[in-house]
């Protein structure tokens, strides 16, 4: 079983996962772990083809905390982007490692990877989607509010957006997804959210969108491997910008890193209700919930 969007998850294996989660979280903060090794000897291979800083940390972090070994295979390490095929990649590691994690641009050399590997694949972040973000995002909305929570998406309509919509049709929450034109969720990944249940508000109003929500969640405009496309997405994304006072008092969630001053401001990012570091810190239990749960099919 691999993990390259969530809705590869059951809506029950979903809630699955998150239980798992935050079992493991509640054992480690107050150390009743039954096991604390249950992922002992085994070896997670993490492929990056973009930079991280918290899936390689939570992922790398996470793998030691269960007894596990994490290895990094940034760009330069391995022969994957120099002249060896996705699938040799797949095939060579999966008779090393008992996990592959992997970054890269290409969502499809993801997919690639998953049906080449005979290990599971998990999806560190393509540029359409990024189901782990997801799964931590659905864990800090679950212990904060619940899942009858109402969420407002401004920003940009790609990977982070695109696995949460998936995430929030399969948990019930009442999602608005504002973006400028030309930058709303793929029409491809709409059909599956109703698929699943799922029926997003789309709008090009950021206003109206923050006005009717309970939590509010941003993402940057310019993603990476966009940096040639800056200028025109600064210009597209004017109006979509969070500042403090145009938040209120709602929670302000964002997957991080923020690129202070265009979607989101300083004051807002610093303020009290910014829940972006219970985000970040639930990367790790989310993952060490689906690594676990993983060696447990
Ligand atoms: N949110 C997220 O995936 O962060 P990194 O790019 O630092 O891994
Ligand atoms: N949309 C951002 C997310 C970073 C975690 C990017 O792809 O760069």
């Amino acid at each position: 079983m691999d993990l390259v969007d969530v809705d590869d998850l059951t809506t029950d294996e979903l809630h699955a996962v998150l239980d798992r989660a935050a079992e493991l979280k509640a054992a480690q903060r107050d150390g009743t772990s039954p096991d604390h090794s249950p992922l002992a000897d085994q070896t997670l291979g993490m492929i990056f083809e973009k930079p991280s800083t918290r899936t390689r940390v939570s992922f790398e972090t996470g793998m030691t905390q269960l007894g596990g070994h994490a290895i990094f295979l940034g760009p330069d390490d391995i022969h994957l982007g120099h002249g060896e095929p996705v699938k040799d990649t797949a095939r060579a590691v999966s008779r090393y490692v008992d996990f592959i994690m992997a970054r890269v641009f290409d969502h499809a050399d993801v997919v690639e990877l998953a049906e080449y590997a005979t290990v599971p694949v998990i999806n560190g972040l393509t540029d359409d989607a990024h189901p782990c973000q997801t799964l931590a995002d659905l864990l800090t909305i679950r212990e904060r509010f619940g899942f009858d929570t109402s969420v407002a998406w401004v920003g940009d309509g790609n990977n982070v957006c695109q696995s949460f919509v998936l995430g929030a049709a399969m948990t019930g929450l009442d999602l608005t997804v504002a973006t400028p034109e030309g930058y709303g969720v793929d029409e491809g990944v709409l059909k599956r959210a109703r698929g699943l249940g799922g029926d997003p508000t789309l709008t090009n109003d950021p206003e109206a969108a923050i006005a009717d929500a309970d939590v509010v969640y941003t993402d940057v405009w310019v993603s990476m491997g966009q940096e040639d496309e800056r200028q025109q997405k600064l210009n597209d994304f004017e109006g979509f910008q969070l500042t403090a006072d145009r938040i209120g008092d709602r929670p302000l969630m964002h997957c991080l890193p923020a690129h202070r001053g265009e979607e989101v401001t300083d004051d807002a990012l610093e303020s009290e209700n910014a829940i972006v570091w219970d985000q970040a810190e639930n990367r790790m239990h989310a993952q060490k919930g689906l690594l676990v749960w993983l060696s447990e099919q």
